[in-house]
C-alpha cells in the first residue's frame, strides 16, 4: 500500500512540477505567429534556420504564460499551504518555461538540419524537447544562483527525487500527445503529434 501512495504522490510532483514547463508549448501554439525567431533565414545548408513554426510572439507569451500558471501555483501553495507539494520559486518557474521552448526550438534546428518539413513528425524528439530543455535549465538556473538547495528542501529522499523524475519522464509524453490531439481535434494544430 505505501508504495502505491509513494508512486501515486511521485506522479502527482512530477505533474505539479513540470506545469510550467507544460503549459508554454500549447500556449504558443494558441498564441504564436509573426515574425519568425530566425527572421526566416536560411543556414548554410539552404534550409530554414528554425523555421515558421518557431515565432517571436509563440516564444514570448508561450513563457508569459507558463510563468503566470508558476505564478498562480505558488500562490495556492502558499495561501492553502498545500504542504503536499513542491514548492515552486521564481527561478524554477522562469527556467522551466523558458527551458520548454528552448528545448523546442533547439529541436527545431536540428530538425531542419535533418531536412525534416515544419510539422513533421519526429517521434523520441518531440516527447522529450521540452523535458530535457525545461530540466537543465533549472538544474542550470538553480546551480548559478546558488539555489541547488531547493532539491533537499523538497524532496525527503534521493529515491523520491529519482521516482519523481521517472514520473516525469512517464507523463510528458502522454500528456504531450493528449494535448496535441485535442489541438488537433479543436483545430488549432495540423497534425495530432
Ligand atoms: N509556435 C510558435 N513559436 C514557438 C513555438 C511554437 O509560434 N516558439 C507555434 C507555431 O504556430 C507552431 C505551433 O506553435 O506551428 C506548434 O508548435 P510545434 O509543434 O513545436 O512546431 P511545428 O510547427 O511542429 O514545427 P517544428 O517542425 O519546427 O517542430
Ligand atoms: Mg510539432
Amino acid at each position: 500500500m505505501d508504495i502505491l501512495i509513494s508512486i501515486g504522490m511521485a506522479f502527482l510532483w512530477a505533474f505539479w512540477i513540470m506545469i510550467p514547463a507544460y503549459i508554454p508549448n500549447p500556449a504558443a501554439a494558441l498564441i504564436g505567429g509573426g515574425t519568425p525567431v530566425d527572421f526566416g533565414k536560411c543556414a548554410k545548408d539552404g534550409r530554414r534556420i528554425l523555421g515558421d513554426g518557431k515565432t517571436w510572439r509563440g516564444l514570448i507569451g508561450g513563457i508569459l504564460v507558463g510563468v503566470i500558471f508558476g505564478l498562480v501555483q505558488m500562490v495556492l501553495v502558499d495561501y492553502f499551504q498545500w504542504d503536499f507539494l513542491p514548492k515552486h520559486t521564481i527561478i524554477t518557474i522562469c527556467a522551466l518555461a523558458t527551458g520548454a521552448l528552448l528545448g523546442d526550438m533547439i529541436k527545431s534546428y536540428y530538425k531542419r538540419r535533418l531536412g525534416k518539413e515544419r510539422g513533421a513528425k519526429w517521434p523520441i524528439a518531440d516527447m522529450y524537447d521540452m523535458v530535457v530543455g525545461s530540466l537543465v535549465l533549472m538544474v542550470f538556473a538553480l546551480l548559478v544562483t546558488g539555489n541547488i538547495g531547493w532539491f533537499a528542501e523538497n524532496f525527503d529522499s534521493v529515491w523520491f527525487l529519482l521516482g519523481t523524475f521517472a514520473a516525469i519522464l512517464i507523463l510528458s509524453p502522454l500528456l504531450h500527445r493528449g494535448t496535441n490531439i485535442i489541438g488537433y481535434l479543436l483545430g488549432l494544430k495540423d497534425v495530432p503529434w
